[in-house]
């Protein structure tokens, strides 16, 4: 059976990234510590991701790949990497996808007649691992009121039942109880908020973060 690949490899993904060095910290203040884990960073005990809104801004059908923003995308230079694991939190989930979409810098969401800019699938690969290469969301606005940056996402594996959730960033202004998406959402969960940190990659800066799925529901 052919295996559907992410349509850029990390390797190249790396190359066309160190075109370009992270800009100056910009509307976030976003924390500068050591990332763990979304579980350790909560300093909790095993628990299954939270759902969290899935907002109107989904559109299926996202191209495969890890890169959801080309390097001419506008905006701070941010990696997401983790692992979606069962729900002991330890057993890795290979071949669970991710389906991702976010905002741009300035807090816009894009589709199909852009190429699906800033969304996109990947896989988990054997370790249940994946890594994301985009740029900082920007926050936006409802109404008088921001909501927090977020990356959403909707994650999926054959043996337990889909995930829509979003992940959030330490520091931000924005998180409840300031979220303007009110009780529909839930950006004060420790769990889907990650720390960021400065890391330097093939000549090129980058904030970097570390998000753990755990699926906690069997399928049917
Ligand atoms: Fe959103």
């Amino acid at each position: 059976m052919m295996v559907e690949r992410d349509v850029l490899s990390r390797r190249a993904v790396l190359r066309s990234l160190t075109l370009f060095a992270v800009r100056p910290a910009g509307v976030l203040a976003l924390a500068v510590a050591p990332a763990g884990v979304a579980r350790a960073q909560a300093g909790g005990p095993c628990a299954p991701t939270r759902a969290d809104l899935e907002g109107p801004f989904y559109l299926p059908g996202a191209p495969r790949r890890i890169a959801i923003a080309p390097p001419e995308e506008p905006g701070d230079r941010l990696i997401v990497r983790g692992r979606v694991l069962g729900p002991d939190c330890a057993t890795p989930l290979a071949g669970a996808v991710l389906d991702v979409w976010q905002a741009d810098s300035q807090g816009s969401y894009h589709g199909p007649t852009e190429r699906y800019r800033l969304r996109g699938r990947l896989r988990t690969d054997a370790d249940g691992g994946y890594e994301l290469f985009t740029v900082k969301p920007g926050a936006y606005r409802i109404g008088d009121r921001f909501r927090p940056a977020h990356i959403h996402m909707i994650v999926t594996h054959r043996a337990y039942a889909p995930l829509t959730t979003q992940l959030y960033f330490k520091g931000d202004p924005y998180l409840a109880p300031n979220d303007a998406c009110g009780a529909a959402c839930k950006s004060d969960d420790p769990g889907r908020i990650i720390s960021l940190h400065k890391e330097e990659k093939m000549g090129g800066e980058f904030w970097a973060g570390m998000f753990d799925v755990v699926l906690g529901q069997p399928g049917t």
